[in-house]
């Protein structure tokens, strides 16, 4: 049976709550503050169209005057809340909402009639928050990977007989079906950050102002790209981009910009060392191509992200381009190493012009003695660039800030808010210590139709139309400082969070995490079934095996783990992943999760002994 959305009783609040009907399991109910006006016919509306036969199918757009609204609602734009509130702005034309007669739900598409749409929208909105909370706590919290777990029985359990996807969908589905569909066909089935026991990849659960604000985000639906496609969007960025300046140490002239991840923030800053750094070390008046590449060279460690080589390929470096200098026994690159390796490059010639390093290494959360490599950079001529995606989260804690140090003294640093700052996905971001570098790199183009985003085009014998433009001055638009045109107004989840938690807030969000992990390797330390690598975790990441009497080292071993971790996911009472240090495998818990405790902690551990044991 269908759900159906149904005002129901009026709480003692004085707040009206939703209530579902249906098949489905029992939900909580949602109060849904009475603000005077009624909600009973929106949501009849929702609840009746959810009963229209999906099979109808879509009639040409009616003319205004021989419109054939659907049944049950009025042509035209009579009132639908009669004796409701007055309707700001400008009223919808006669007929309007007849040309969206097609749909079940024509006022969820049409819906610039605030008199027709807005309770319609309340009431699909409370029934998507509500539906998000079934996920929450039907599944999310039930289950930390959905069921079933495994990658052919799934696509089963979702594709059906078809095994692959079908066409797509040529008629409208009401949005309480959808709904409906979501909960029996996609929520069941998912991962979930949430879970007390999920230490999976670095992925959070996301803090409640960050969804929200997300949300926000997307209503508004601002570009943030050209100044005029997000007016005061792109000065919300500018003043998270500040924070996060602040965060790494940077100074005045420091800026940066959001991106989409840490695999884009590191593809953004590989580029600033070639076309500023490179161009620079070469002496040319132009940024190396081609040949130029050639004999440069770029120095990482074997603990890098992956987004590093892939920067390096992309960016029309060959690959013999990337050095990778071996970590020290706690997975750090060093400077001695570094150095080595720059001085036997130089004396073959070579032209060393940067150095990647890690602030909280995927694999292990290790941090590279930053310090060390900045003094190499500074005597070297190097450009710096520190890859703290995860790490850089540490110094919102004043306790924990000392564990990723010197960030400063780099060029440039990647920080991923979707990590450790709970952020809904996406949101990722690159900090350059000469701000200026961005816009020299990315910003020569000048396209016509952001003609109000930049300075007067060149005179047409200097290949441009001498169009003057209509920007202003020193003005903010962010197409120039990066890869992206159109830009998701990724920083008002942040900034909402920011605020909602404050600095101090976040820091006690991240230190709890350092303690969890703390404790997870002190557990293992004094348990003879299980070892730890490295013993002490750096931040967050602890990589741990099982290691029963009588597995021998090497494929049984690692092959254990694997089975483990399967048998884990299986199970549903927790998620890890795996990673390969030193040649072996390892389950690795990656801690970044507001909902753990130290019972949770333990009983992964006791969990993973039990399943271990066969
Ligand atoms: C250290 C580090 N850098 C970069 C990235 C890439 O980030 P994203 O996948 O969000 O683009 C990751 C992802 O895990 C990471 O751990």
């Amino acid at each position: 049976m269908p759900t159906q959305l149904l005002v129901g009783p009026k709480a003692p609040s004085g707040k009206n709550t939703i209530v579902r009907r249906s098949g489905t399991p029992p939900s909580s109910s949602l109060p849904v503050p009475a603000n005077g006006r009624s909600m009973a016919n929106a949501s009849r509306r929702v609840a009746a169209s959810h009963g229209a036969e999906r099979s109808r199918t879509i009639r040409a757009m009616p003319r205004h005057e021989d419109a054939d609204p659907a049944p049950g609602r009025s042509a035209g734009r009579a009132p639908r809340n009669p004796g409701g509130p007055s309707v700001p702005g400008e009223p919808a034309p006669p007929g309007f909402l007849d040309s969206f007669a097609w749909h079940p739900e024509p006022e969820l598409l049409g819906v610039r009639d605030e008199a027709v749409s807005r309770e319609a929208l309340r009431a699909a909105g409370a029934a998507t928050w509500e539906a998000a909370l079934d996920y929450l706590y039907d599944h999310a919290f039930v289950r930390a990977m959905g069921s079933p777990a495994g990658y052919a029985e799934l696509r089963r359990t979702y594709f059906g007989d078809a095994g692959g996807p079908g066409a797509a969908p040529a008629i409208p589905t009401s949005w309480p079906e959808l709904l409906d569909e979501f909960r029996a066909r996609i929520a069941p089935h998912t991962v979930s950050a949430w879970h007390p026991r999920s230490y999976g990849y670095f992925t959070p659960p996301p803090l409640t102002a960050s969804v929200l604000g997300e949300m926000l985000s997307q209503v508004t639906q601002q570009g943030v790209d050209v100044w005029h496609a997000g007016p005061v969007s792109a000065f919300v960025e500018e003043e998270v981009v500040r924070w996060l300046c602040d965060l790494v140490g940077y100074g005045p002239g420091s800026f940066g910009l959001l991106t989409s991840g840490g695999v884009m923030a590191n593809f953004i800053a590989m580029a600033l060392a070639r076309d500023v750094q490179a161009t620079r070390r070469l002496g040319l008046d132009r940024p190396p191509r081609g040949r130029d590449l050639e004999r440069l060279r770029i120095y990482t460690s074997d603990q890098t992200h992956f987004s590093i080589g892939r920067a390096i390929d992309e960016l029309g470096f060959p690959p013999e381009c990337l050095v990778l200098v071996e970590a020290d026994d706690d997975f750090r690159l060093r400077g001695a190493d570094v150095a080595a390796a720059v001085a036997a490059d130089r004396a073959a010639g070579l032209t060393p012009i940067a150095i990647s390093a890690v602030a909280g290494a995927t694999n292990t959360g290790s941090v590279d003695a930053i310090g060390e490599l900045a003094d190499v950079a500074t005597r070297e001529d190097l450009w710096l660039h520190v890859d703290a995606a995860y790490g850089a989260a540490a110094r919102l804690s004043a306790r924990d800030a000392r564990r990723v140090p010197d960030l400063d003294r780099a060029q440039s640093v990647t920080v991923d808010p979707h990590k450790w700052f709970f952020q809904a996905y996406d949101i990722g971001g690159l900090m350059v210590r000469r701000g200026a570098d961005l816009e020299a790199v990315f910003g020569s183009r000048r396209p016509e139709y952001y003609r109000s985003g930049h300075a007067p085009m060149p005179s047409p014998e200097h290949g441009g139309d001498g169009d003057a433009g209509h920007g202003e001055a020193g003005q903010l638009n962010f197409w120039k400082l990066g890869f992206e045109g159109t830009r998701r107004w990724r920083a008002l989840k942040l900034w909402l969070s920011w605020k909602h938690l404050g600095t101090a807030g976040f820091g006690r969000l991240v230190e709890a995490n350092i303690d969890l992990a703390a404790h997870l390797a002190r557990r293992v330390a004094a348990d003879p079934e299980f070892e730890a690598l490295p013993a002490v975790p750096p931040l967050s990441v602890v990589c741990f095996r099982h290691r029963p009497d009588g597995l021998a080292e090497g494929a049984e071993l690692d092959a254990h783990q694997d089975a483990i971790q399967a048998a884990l996911e299986e199970s549903g009472d927790g998620w890890l992943s795996t990673t390969r240090l030193r040649g072996g495998t390892w389950l690795r818990a990656g801690i970044l999760n507001t909902q753990a405790t130290v019972a949770d902690v333990d009983r992964l551990l006791e969990h993973l002994r039990v399943l271990g044991r066969g």
